[in-house]
């Protein structure tokens, strides 16, 4: 055993359970690159998960939908070099798992050999049932994601809260207990009412992790460049902005620029 493994106990399946069997609410947030998450690793973050929302905080789509498998590995590979901690949960992209159950399989074989995390997540409930129970078989941690899942994003047509009415919150609690039985270790609610969140969070045992669904999910997840301010327009009620680095980075960039036009960078004792 290394010497950093040995003095910090890493977050695992079972301590993410043991969390919400005594109450203790899991911090998770997105990472994407190995010098962010060193940051949130070293802070204490429970999860850190590598989201396909990289599609739009990386590479500026506007959808989750283009990102594909090759480039999620890539993110991966530079988050699980950073962090000694928190357990890393890999999104499976789009079109890497709808298939069917051999494709979804193959490609989350990929993201744990290739990058070596801990787990994968992937959106939907009795739709990619099949395709969940063949990962697990092979040994692989899922975690759920229902609610508000973006790789639909066209099929809604809205980024407006979801399972309002009481057809789709019925079939978001059946997904969800669907996902506990069938083995899911965790599940990712996303924009629904607070109140479907509680029941949801009170009738399952596995611990649920929620973003813009309330205080009654067992855990919360933000995508770490909104909730530091880093991208700029993305105002949505659910979100709390922590630091505002748009800003503080655009005046320490101006202050930069003034300094070399000046000649007032580099000094006597900043070169050599
Ligand atoms: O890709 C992502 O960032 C996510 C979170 C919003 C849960 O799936």
């Amino acid at each position: 055993m290394s010497a950093v493994t040995s003095e910090l106990k890493r977050v695992t399946t079972h301590s993410i359970q043991a969390m919400k069997n005594k109450g203790e609410k899991i911090a998770m947030l997105t990472a994407y690159d190995f010098s962010m998450a060193r940051i949130l690793d070293e802070a204490g973050i429970d999860i850190l998960l590598v989201g396909d929302s990289a599609s739009n905080v990386m590479a500026g789509h506007e959808t989750t939908l283009p990102i594909t498998l090759d480039q999620m590995i890539y993110h991966a590979q530079s988050v699980v070099r950073a962090v000694h901690r928190a357990m890393v949960v890999v999104d499976l992209p789009f079109g890497s798992y709808q298939a069917n159950s051999e494709i979804a399989l193959s490609s989350a074989i990929r993201i744990m050999k290739e990058s070596g995390a801990h787990a994968v997540k992937l959106e939907g409930g009795s739709e990619v049932e099949e395709s969940i129970k063949r990962i697990l078989m092979a040994g692989i941690p899922v975690m759920g994601h229902l609610g508000l899942t973006p790789q639909s994003i066209y099929k809604f047509g809205t980024y407006s809260v979801r399972a309002k009415e009481e057809a789709e919150a019925e079939k978001l609690l059946s997904d969800a207990q669907l996902l506990q039985n069938i083995g899911c270790f965790a599940l990712v609610l996303e924009k629904i009412p607070a109140t479907l969140t509680e029941k949801v969070s009170k009738s399952l045992e596995i611990p649920t992790i929620g973003i813009g669904a309330g205080v009654h999910a067992d855990g919360q997840v933000l995508v770490t460049h909104d909730m530091v301010g880093i991208t700029k327009d993305f105002k949505p009620r659910f979100l709390r902005r922590y630091l505002e680095l748009f800003e503080s980075i655009g005046d320490a960039t101006r202050s930069y620029i003034a300094d070399v036009k000046a000649q007032q960078f580099p000094s006597d004792k900043e070169q050599y």
